[in-house]
C-alpha cells in the first residue's frame, strides 16, 4: 500500500462498490488514513487526512476496519473537496510553479485543481497544494555544538527530478534576536555560499529570546512566533517544503503585507503582493519594472503593523524567485545550494537592519572625499576634454571633488591601458587634479581582452599563464564578448586571480595614480550568451525550472552556467561575481594606495557594503526614474550598502533643464552623488544650463557640502553601529501609520527630512511631516506636526529640508572641494525641541586613513543644548581637528530675542534674531573645536 498518494477521484468510481480499508497511524501531529479500493483495475491509492477531517471518535480507536458501502467514500470526498481544496484564492499555493499542468497532471501530483474566473487570470493558481500534502517527516532532535539537529525524510520522492529525500535540519538560537535554520543534504555536500558569516554569540545560554519556534513533524514545517505577543512571523506549514537538486522551495505566511527588500528591482519601498514575483539573478539591465537587475539581496523586512518588525535572510546565491501573494505569504524557489535561513526579531525595524548586518558585515567607512560631488560621462574623449570639464566646473563655481572617465580612456577599450593619443598624458592630468585637491576615478571592467598580440597585453598573457580565468566545461578559457571584443573573465574566487588582479592594479596605478575604481559590467555582462562557443546542453544550462528572468535563459547576456570557477560552477557563483570582484579590488587598492579604498560596484550581493558603494545603474533621464531612485537608494541602505546613489540627471536619453535641476537637488541628498551621462546624449554638466538653473544646482551642491560633517558622522555610525544613512521614514517612526510606505521623502539619520520635488512642473509639494517639532533648514521656520501633510512651496531653486527638533547638526563652510572645505570653520544648527533641548555629535578624522576609528585616530565631540545654552564636549581628541574653529551657530526655536549672547562667558555682538521664525544666528565666533565651549543666549 502506498501511503502518500492522494486518492484520485473519478465519478465512475462512485458507481463501484468499494471496500475501503483504512488504517490510522498515530503520529504526533495528525493521523493518516489509508484507503484501498477493491477495484482491482486500479492502482491501490491512499490519502492522508489531517485532524481537520471530522471522523467519529470511535473510528480513531480502531486500527483496521472495513466498510462495505461507499457512504464513507462519499463523505470523505465531500470533506476533501470542502477542506482540502477549499482554500480561498489568496491562500492557494501554486502546485504548478515549475511548469503548467493540466487538470489530470495536477491531480496526479496529488494537488487540487479548481479553475477560477478568467478575470483572475495571472493571479491565484488553479492547481494548488491541499493542506495535507505529503512532505518530509522530522525525526527527533539531538543537541549539537551550535544548537540542535534532526533528520528529515520523505518516504517517497516528490514530483521533482533528482529529489533529495533525506535532509538534515539544524537549528541555532544564535542571539536573543537571531535564529538560524539550515536544511541540507547530510549524505552529499552541496554548494554553500563561500563567505563566512561572523561567528555567533555563545550559542548556549541565550537569555530571553524574542522568538519561539515550534516544529511540525509530519509534514515537516516550522512556525516562528514573536514571544511578546504570540504573533506568527513565519509559518512554513502553509505549503510543502521541496528540496531537489535544482529546485528548493519553501513557503511562509507573513503577518502583514508590508514587506520590503528582495532587491534589486525597480519597485516602491514596499512590494506588491498581488501575485507578483521577483527574481534574483544579477543582470546587466537598465532599471525597469518586472526585471531582475544588477544585484541579488535575498533579505526581507516586514513591518508588522504596530511598530514592530522582523526580517529574514536566505543565505543562498543561486538564481532565485520569490512569489508574493495577498494572503499575505511568500514562496521562495532557489535553483541550488542549501536552505540557510536567518530570522531577525528586531523588535523595531532599525534593529532588524542592524541584526542583518551583524550577519553580512557592517559597511566600510568611505573616504571623506567620496562624499563630495562626482562628475562623469561616457564620451569625454580625451584628457583635454576631461580637463576642460573640470575647468568649466571651477570657473562656474561648482564644487567638484572627483572627476571620472568612462571607457574612453582605455586603449582599444582594454582595461589597464590608456589611449596613447587621446589620453597620452593621463598620468599628468591625474596629478594636476591632485594638485587642485581633487580625486580621480576611472572605470574598470572585468572582461580581459583575449585578442591582443601575444606579448603586448600583460593582463591577458599573465592571466592565462597563471590560470586565473573562468574555464568552460571542457577546461579551456571561457571567451565571451564585451567592449574590447572577445574577453576572458577573471575568476575572483581563485586566490591566484586575486594576486594577479592586485598586480594589474599596482602596475597601472604606478602610471596613473587613480584614487578609486569603478567596477562596471560585473554581473558579469557579456554581449554573447554564454560564450563565443555557446554552452553545452546540460542540466546546469537548462535546469528543470528557470524563474522568470530577462532573456529566459540563465546564461543570457552572461557566461555559461557550466563555467568552471575555483570554488564551484558559475551556476552557483554567478550572483557573487561582482562581490568577489569588489573584494579583490578593495584589497588591491588598499595595498597599493595604503589608504581607505573607494570602489563603486554595479553588481551586488549581501556583504558588498563592506567593500564598495553602489550606483543604481543605467537609469533613464525621466521623471519616473527620478522618483523611483528614492526607494532604490533607501533599499540599498537596508541591504547594508549605505554609499549609494543614482546617476544624477539620468544616464540614458537626453535630460532637460528642469529635470536636471530637480535631480541635482535630490542627488545632493543621495549618500553618493555622481552626475553621469551616456555617450549619445545632450550634455548635462551643471555648467551647460541657464544661469537660473546653474544657481539652483550650485545652491544644492553647496548645501550638500555644508552638511558633509554631518553626513560623515552618519557614515561613521553606519560603519560602527550599522545605522542607516539615507533612512526610510518607517525606520525612524515605526509606530507612525502614515510613515509605512512613504518613499518620496526620506531622512538622513534621524534628524533631517528631505522632501524633493519629483514631478515635472511642480513648484510646490505635499510633504508628510512626521509627528514632532521640525524647522526649515533654510530659515528656521518652525513646523509643528501631528503627523500630517503640509503643502510646501518649492520653486525651482528650492529643495525642502527640515531639521528635527531635539537635534544638532555639525556643518562646515562649503568650498569647491572637500580638501578645501575640511579646513573651513564649522557651524552648528541647533534645532530645539519643544522643551528647549537638543543634542548632536561630530565624528572627525583625517578622512583618508584606514581604520582610524579602530586605531583611535579620530575626534568625537558631543553637543548639547538646553536652558538657553549650547555646550560642546570633546570626548575623544586625536588629531585632525587642530586649528579648526566653530565660526557660527544657528539656534531654531528660541522663543524671544536674547538680551545678550555670551561665548565662553564673553559678550558676542554679532548676532541676529528673527522673530518671525524664532531663530537666532550668532556669527563671527572663533571657538577652537578642540576645546570645550559654551554659548549662552540670555533671554
Ligand atoms: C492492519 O491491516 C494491515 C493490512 O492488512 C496489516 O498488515 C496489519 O497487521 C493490520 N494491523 C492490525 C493491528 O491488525
Ligand atoms: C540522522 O541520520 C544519520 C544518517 O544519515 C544518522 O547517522 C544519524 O544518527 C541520524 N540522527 C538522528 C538524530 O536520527
Ligand atoms: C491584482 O491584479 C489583478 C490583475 O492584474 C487586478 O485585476 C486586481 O485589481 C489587482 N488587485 C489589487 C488589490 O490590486
Ligand atoms: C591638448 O591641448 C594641448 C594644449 O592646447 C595641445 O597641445 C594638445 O595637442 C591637445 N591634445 C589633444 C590630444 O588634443
Ligand atoms: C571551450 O573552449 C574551447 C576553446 O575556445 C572550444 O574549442 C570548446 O568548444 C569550448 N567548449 C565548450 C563546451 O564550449
Ligand atoms: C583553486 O585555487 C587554488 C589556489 O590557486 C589551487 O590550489 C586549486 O587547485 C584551485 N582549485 C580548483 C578547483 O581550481
Amino acid at each position: 500500500m502506498t501511503r502518500h498518494i492522494c486518492l484520485t477521484l473519478c465519478l465512475s468510481c462512485l458507481s463501484i462498490l468499494l471496500t475501503v480499508l483504512a488504517v490510522w497511524d498515530h503520529l504526533p501531529d495528525h493521523r493518516i488514513l489509508h484507503i484501498r479500493t477493491s477495484d482491482t483495475d486500479r492502482e491501490p491509492t491512499a490519502t492522508k487526512v489531517t485532524r481537520e477531517l471530522s471522523v467519529s471518535p470511535s473510528l480513531l480507536d480502531v486500527t483496521n476496519f472495513s466498510i462495505k458501502s461507499h457512504s464513507v467514500f462519499r463523505s470523505y470526498r465531500r470533506v476533501r473537496s470542502v477542506t482540502e481544496c477549499s482554500a480561498t484564492p489568496e491562500k492557494r499555493f501554486d502546485c504548478a510553479r515549475d511548469r503548467a499542468l493540466s487538470r489530470a497532471e495536477c491531480q496526479s501530483r496529488g494537488c487540487c485543481y479548481v479553475p477560477l474566473p478568467a478575470d483572475l487570470s495571472g493571479g491565484p493558481p488553479w492547481c494548488f497544494y491541499p493542506p495535507s500534502y505529503p512532505g518530509y517527516t522530522m525525526g527527533p532532535f539531538v543537541p549539537t555544538s551550535k544548537g540542535r539537529a534532526a533528520n528529515l525524510t520523505r518516504p517517497k520522492p516528490s514530483f521533482l527530478p533528482r529529489d533529495i529525500t533525506a535532509l538534515r535540519l539544524e537549528v541555532a538560537e544564535e542571539t536573543s534576536s537571531r535564529l538560524h535554520i539550515t536544511l541540507k543534504d547530510p549524505s552529499f555536500p552541496r554548494y554553500e555560499v563561500p563567505l563566512s558569516p561572523p561567528p555567533s554569540e555563545q550559542s548556549s545560554g541565550i537569555k530571553n529570546p524574542l522568538y519561539d519556534i515550534k516544529f511540525h513533524s509530519d509534514p515537516f514545517g516550522f512556525v516562528v512566533r514573536r514571544k511578546s505577543n504570540g504573533r506568527v512571523l513565519l509559518d512554513t506549514t502553509v505549503a510543502p517544503l521541496l528540496f531537489a537538486d535544482q529546485y528548493l522551495q519553501m513557503s511562509t505566511s507573513l503577518p502583514s503585507p508590508l514587506i520590503s527588500g528582495l532587491g534589486e528591482h525597480y519597485t516602491p519601498i514596499t512590494l506588491d503582493l498581488n501575485w507578483t514575483s521577483v527574481t534574483l539573478w544579477n543582470k546587466d539591465m537598465a532599471p525597469h519594472s518586472d526585471a531582475n537587475l544588477y544585484g541579488s539581496h535575498p533579505f526581507w523586512l516586514v513591518q508588522e503593523g504596530d511598530g514592530l518588525a522582523h526580517g529574514a535572510f536566505l543565505f543562498n546565491s543561486n538564481a532565485m524567485e520569490v512569489v508574493l501573494q495577498p494572503m499575505p505569504a511568500l514562496t521562495i524557489v532557489s535553483l541550488g545550494g542549501i536552505l540557510d535561513l536567518y530570522v531577525f526579531l528586531g523588535p523595531d525595524p532599525e534593529s532588524v537592519v542592524r541584526q542583518y548586518q551583524e550577519v553580512i558585515g557592517y559597511p566600510m567607512m568611505p573616504p571623506y572625499w567620496a562624499l563630495g560631488f562626482h562628475l562623469c560621462r561616457w564620451g569625454y574623449r580625451s584628457t583635454n576634454e576631461t580637463r576642460s570639464v573640470v575647468q568649466r566646473m571651477h570657473e562656474a563655481n561648482f564644487p567638484l571633488d572627483v572627476q571620472w572617465n568612462d571607457l574612453d580612456y582605455a586603449n582599444k577599450r582594454r582595461v589597464f591601458t590608456f589611449d596613447p593619443v587621446q589620453f597620452g598624458d593621463l598620468p599628468e592630468m591625474v596629478q594636476e587634479f591632485h594638485q587642485k585637491g581633487m580625486r580621480y576615478v576611472l572605470i574598470l571592467d572585468p572582461g580581459i581582452s583575449s585578442t591582443a598580440q601575444p606579448g603586448s597585453y600583460w593582463p591577458y598573457d599573465e592571466g592565462l599563464r597563471r590560470g586565473v580565468f573562468i574555464k568552460n566545461s571542457t577546461g579551456h578559457t571561457l571567451i565571451g564578448k564585451v567592449w574590447p571584443g572577445p574577453t576572458a573573465f577573471p575568476d575572483f574566487t581563485n586566490p591566484e586571480a586575486v594576486h594577479w588582479w592586485e598586480e594589474c592594479i599596482r602596475d597601472f596605478h604606478a602610471k596613473v595614480p587613480v584614487d578609486g575604481l569603478w567596477i562596471d559590467m560585473n554581473e558579469p555582462a557579456s554581449f554573447v550568451h554564454g560564450s563565443v562557443d555557446g554552452c553545452p546542453d546540460t542540466d546546469l544550462e537548462k535546469p528543470p525550472y528557470v524563474p522568470d528572468i530577462i532573456g529566459s535563459q540563465l546564461s543570457f547576456g552572461t557566461l555559461c552556467m557550466s563555467g568552471q570557477q575555483n570554488l564551484s560552477t558559475h551556476y552557483n557563483l554567478h550572483n557573487l561575481y561582482g562581490l568577489t570582484e569588489a573584494i579583490a579590488t578593495y584589497s588591491a587598492l588598499l595595498k597599493v594606495r595604503g589608504s581607505r579604498p573607494f570602489v563603486l560596484s554595479r553588481s551586488s550581493f549581501p556583504g558588498l557594503g563592506r567593500f564598495s558603494g553602489h550606483w543604481t545603474g543605467d537609469v533613464r533621464s525621466d521623471w519616473e526614474q527620478l522618483r523611483y531612485s528614492v526607494p532604490a537608494v533607501l533599499l540599498f541602505g537596508l541591504f547594508g550598502v549605505p554609499l549609494v546613489g543614482a546617476d544624477v540627471c539620468g544616464f540614458g536619453g537626453d535630460t532637460n533643464e528642469e529635470l536636471c535641476v530637480r535631480w541635482t537637488q535630490l542627488g545632493a541628498f543621495y549618500p553618493f552623488m555622481r552626475n553621469h551621462n551616456d555617450r549619445p546624449n545632450a550634455p548635462q554638466e551643471p555648467f551647460v544650463f541657464s544661469q537660473e538653473a546653474q544657481a539652483a544646482m550650485r545652491s544644492a551642491l553647496l548645501l550638500r557640502y555644508s552638511l558633509l560633517p554631518f553626513l560623515y558622522t552618519l557614515f561613521h555610525r553606519a560603519h560602527t553601529s550599522a545605522d542607516t544613512v539615507a533612512r526610510p521614514l518607517f525606520l525612524e517612526f515605526p509606530t507612525d501609520d502614515n510613515s509605512r510606505t512613504i518613499d518620496r521623502q526620506f531622512l538622513w539619520g534621524s534628524s533631517l527630512l528631505i522632501s524633493p520635488v519629483l514631478e515635472q512642473g511642480s513648484v510646490e509639494l505635499s510633504a508628510y511631516v512626521p509627528p514632532g517639532m521640525w524647522y526649515s533648514l533654510h530659515d528656521g521656520q518652525p513646523c509643528h506636526s501631528k503627523g500630517q501633510y503640509f503643502t510646501l512651496s518649492a520653486p525651482l531653486d528650492t529643495i525642502n529640508i527640515h531639521v528635527r527638533g531635539g537635534h544638532i547638526l555639525p556643518q562646515q563652510e562649503p568650498a569647491l572641494t572637500t580638501t578645501a572645505a575640511r579646513s573651513n570653520p564649522f557651524s552648528l544648527t541647533v534645532a530645539l525641541s519643544n522643551e528647549g533641548w537638543a543634542s548632536g555629535e561630530l565624528y572627525w578624522d583625517d578622512g583618508d586613513s584606514l581604520d582610524t576609528y579602530e586605531r583611535g585616530d579620530y575626534s568625537h565631540i558631543l553637543f548639547t543644548a538646553g536652558q538657553s545654552r549650547l555646550v560642546s564636549d570633546p570626548v575623544v581628541l586625536n588629531g585632525a581637528l587642530d586649528g579648526l574653529i566653530l565660526g557660527n551657530l544657528r539656534v531654531f526655536g528660541v522663543p524671544s530675542s536674547p538680551k545678550a549672547v555670551l561665548a565662553n562667558g564673553e559678550i558676542v555682538t554679532d548676532f541676529t534674531y528673527q522673530s518671525t521664525t524664532m531663530s537666532l544666528t550668532v556669527a563671527s565666533l572663533s571657538l577652537p573645536m578642540t576645546e570645550e565651549f559654551t554659548v549662552q543666549w540670555i533671554l
